[in-house]
């Protein structure tokens, strides 16, 4: 792309959007925020729109002097809680990308689609009905790219954590979920198969994997997981552990039981006699977790992307940060 034009960014005031605003720098992106949403940060020039609505919802002439300046359309605005209405994820996540695709092709630019390694069905963990709205929104997001007019990449993010050394985040999401249930001593039995992958990366780096691939110009598909570093399920409930360790907590080690197990036998063997709260807590934890893990390694990064940091400090650092922020209640140790 010509240096001189900027991108449109959408979800620019996102996990990952606040993070490829600052990594663009001023001059370089325009991000289209929600009317009262986040903003991606200091010097960033931002105009609102809503991506549910044709045009992105950006007035006429706004649009029309967008699409003559802009070098290409990074669409990163998505609903990617997995308590929202499936409606509501299908029309933020699949025909918002209908919209950025549109305008894209208006200004005859490239659209990268920033997407999700849940694109692809997990082996290892039982989908839950929340997370199966998300994936098929994202599925269709892709398709749509796919067959785009403009030249397009669909970028493939993992999980994601707050800034490698700092931990910090505009949200807390499903990630921080599991940090507090296994911090508080919550679960005691983890429905992810032992040896299963927590795979990850901190924000920054994601944003930095994004820019190294849009400045080779790379058009197709693009995976930005953690790939062979991926951590196992057993590293992360460590770094929990020791995190609680840290508050002078001693939290007993939860046993991770495959969830199929869980599912198949454990519940329904129990029938109604497992307690409310027990079962609650497991469906919850498998609500949470089993998107988060897959039972083989992820597709590794495109070759010659940067190296990600220590996986393991930038861990420790999301949950210093996350847990100087919210409240945490020990729970009682139950035998
Ligand atoms: N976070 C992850 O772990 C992760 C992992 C893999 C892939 N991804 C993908 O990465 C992309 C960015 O995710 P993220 O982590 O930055 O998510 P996020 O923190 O939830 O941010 C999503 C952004 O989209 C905006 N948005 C939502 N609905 C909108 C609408 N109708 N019109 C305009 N903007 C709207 C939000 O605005 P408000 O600020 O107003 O809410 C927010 O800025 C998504 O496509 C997601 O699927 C995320």
């Amino acid at each position: 792309m010509d240096p001189v034009r900027p991108y449109l960014l959408t979800g620019a005031g996102g996990v990952i959007g606040q993070s490829l605003a600052t990594a663009l720098g001023p001059g370089r992106v325009v991000g289209v925020v929600r009317r009262g949403g986040n903003l991606p940060g200091p010097g960033i020039e931002t105009t609102t729109g809503d991506v549910t609505a044709p045009g992105l919802g950006l007035d006429p002439p706004v649009r029309r002097a967008l699409a003559e300046r802009v070098g290409g359309v990074i669409h990163s605005a998505a609903v990617t809680s997995f308590t929202r209405p499936p409606d509501e994820i299908r029309r933020v996540n699949t025909d918002g990308t209908a919209h950025a695709l549109r305008l894209a092709e208006e200004a005859g630019v490239p659209l990268h689609l920033v997407s999700t390694v849940y694109v692809r069905q997990r082996g290892g963990s039982a989908e839950t009905g929340r997370s199966r709205a998300y994936r098929e929104s994202k599925q269709a997001a892709e398709d749509l790219v796919r067959a785009a007019r403009v030249p397009w990449s669909i970028l493939r993010v993992t999980v994601v954590t707050g800034d490698s050394r700092t931990g910090a985040t505009p949200r807390f999401q499903g990630i921080h979920a599991a940090m507090k249930s296994l911090v508080t001593g919550d679960a005691h039995l983890v429905p992810v198969a032992p040896g299963s992958y927590l795979d990850f990366l901190p924000r920054d780096h994601v944003a930095a994997c994004v820019l190294a691939l849009l400045e080779r110009g790379a058009t197709g598909e693009h995976w930005i997981t953690a790939g062979e570093r991926a951590m196992t399920i057993e590293r992360f409930v460590d770094h929990c552990l020791r995190f609680a360790g840290r508050r002078g907590w001693t939290v007993p080690r939860p046993r991770l039981v495959d969830s199929e197990m869980v599912h198949r036998l454990i519940l329904p063997a129990f029938g109604d006699s497992l307690a409310a709260d027990l079962r609650k807590r497991l469906e919850l934890f498998t609500d949470i977790v089993g998107p988060l893990t897959t039972d083989e390694r992820l597709p590794g990064p495109a070759p010659g992307l940067p190296d990600p940091p220590d996986l393991g400090a930038a861990l420790d650092a999301a949950l210093d940060y996350w847990g100087a922020r919210v409240r945490l209640v020990r729970q009682e140790v139950r035998t």
